[in-house]
């Protein structure tokens, strides 16, 4: 358990990119409701994430990790769920297949929607109202009802969160998982999808691997695994109230654990020295990841490695690498030194949508897919160069067939972003781009899983 830590102890702390809350005593009693209210996961289901993110850390397994930039109440709706959770399991089959590791597949949902705003406010046509927060914390028009801070939105972001919750742990283990299913769904994608071709190989081989184990009696029927598997969820722990009320004293081993969800991360605008987010984290029990862009030197890392894991405890830890498609190769190796220098057992991740957001032509905020996967190939490269495991990778994306980023197979095109452009906040890869980036980073997992067989044979 950490040192000197209390559940509010954060307040003393500077927690900066919060929302202000003006009605201070509305905002107690939401956390005094919220605080009385079941937790969203179980402690040991915290733990049991920890430890398979430690295999993962260890070079046995890889971590998916993916959702909405922003979860809304708007697009609130069981077809986004089911599609998001369905693109991600074909991805994670994808990528067990060509890894030959466990995917420990991990959604940003159930509880994503507060974000770190740079400014306060927003001045539009001379007026200037509070920046949007994220559904949790205000709404997105601009108008002054919709921007009020009001603390009664934590309450509808709770009961969305366990209804998204309770969906995803239906589908997990109610035979919506099933691996022939799933595949069956990759086959029927690829088969009306003209640019798939040159992954059929692939799709094909999953197919007769399945085939096989049916003819020597291993199917759904006969094993439990193959026919669901486990789903964790995460959100940024941004807003410190809410975190605050939905952190409880474990009663099997007595420490404490953020019951929002199973992982929470610190952003890279929140990990500074002295942050109240960091404070908050440190004494919680969950696996805890946190993004590292190209601000941070190695020896503030190793600090507030030391303030989150003292204990140096396997899968406590995830660093979420987000430096840009042209910065990850120059900024990245100096982190991965440092932290195995000091022999920090810490799962390394890629965030490769945070460091490529640019403003297309057309004045949308887009991320161009080949700088997406140019920083995913480059972090892959550094882990070779570095002889460390390229442990994971984060994603904003959907199962919707949004247009937000450009490019990938089916291009999308600049002027074709007006079409379908839904996100409450940054751009995500729709579910056929999210479907490619599988399938191109099974290329890169590949190789790895053959040095390793080939190092284990010499
Ligand atoms: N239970 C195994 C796992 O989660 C196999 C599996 C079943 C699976 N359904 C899946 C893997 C869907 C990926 C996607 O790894
Ligand atoms: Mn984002």
């Amino acid at each position: 358990m950490a040192q000197n830590w209390t559940l509010e102890g954060w307040k003393a702390q500077e927690a900066r990119y919060h929302p202000v809350y003006d009605d201070a005593k509305k905002l107690d009693e939401v956390v005094k409701t919220i605080s009385s209210y079941p937790p969203l996961v179980f402690a040991g289901e915290a733990r049991a994430l920890k430890s398979e993110l430690a295999e993962v850390a260890a070079g046995r397994g890889f971590l998916l990790q993916g959702g909405d930039c922003a979860e809304s109440f708007a697009e609130f709706h069981p077809n986004n769920i089911r599609d998001t959770f369905r693109v991600l399991l074909q991805m994670a089959v994808v990528l067990t297949f060509a890894s030959k590791l466990p995917v420990v597949k991990v959604g940003r949902m159930a509880g994503q929607f507060a974000k770190p705003r740079s400014a306060p406010t927003e001045v539009q046509g001379g007026k200037e109202l509070p920046s949007y927060f994220g559904d949790i914390i205000n709404g997105i028009d601009f108008t002054d009802e919709a921007r009020l801070v009001d603390p009664d939105r934590m309450l509808r972001a709770y009961s969305q969160a366990a209804a998204t919750l309770n969906l995803l742990r239906a589908f997990a283990g109610g035979g919506y998982a099933n691996l022939r299913q799933v595949h069956q769904w990759t086959l029927d994608y690829m088969g009306r999808t003209p640019w798939a071709e040159q992954f059929t190989d692939i799709a094909n081989r999953i197919g007769e691997a399945l085939d096989f184990m049916e003819a020597c009696g291993v199917d759904a029927s006969s094993l439990p695994q193959l026919k669901g598997t486990s789903f964790y969820t995460s959100h940024e722990s941004l807003l410190l109230p809410y975190e605050q009320a939905m952190t409880r004293q474990d009663s099997l081993t007595g420490d404490w654990y953020d019951c929002s969800a199973h992982m929470l991360w610190i952003g890279d605008r929140t990990r500074f020295e002295g942050s109240a987010h960091v404070e908050f984290l440190r004494g919680v029990g969950n696996p805890i990841g946190m993004k590292c862009g190209p601000s941070l030197e190695p020896d503030a890392l190793l600090r507030l490695l030391d303030i989150l894991n003292p204990g140096r405890d396997p899968g406590r830890i995830t660093l979420i690498a987000r430096f840009g498609h042209d910065k990850v190769e120059a900024g990245l190796p100096r982190l991965i030194r440092a932290v195995k220098a000091e022999g920090h057992p810490v799962l390394w991740s890629c965030d490769p949508m945070h460091g490529n957001v640019i403003k297309s032509e057309s004045g949308f905020k887009t991320r161009p897919f080949d700088r997406i996967l140019g920083e995913v190939r480059g972090f892959f490269a550094v882990h070779r160069a570095e002889g460390t495991h390229a442990g994971g990778i984060h994603l904003e994306m959907t199962g919707q067939d949004v247009t937000e980023c450009v490019g990938g197979a089916i291009a999308i095109t600049d002027a074709g972003l007006k079409d379908r452009y839904h996100t409450h906040c940054d751009p995500r890869l729709n579910a056929a781009q999210s479907l490619e980036l599988a399938f191109l980073l099974a290329e890169m997992l590949n190789l790895e899983a053959a040095q390793r067989q080939a190092a284990k044979a010499a």
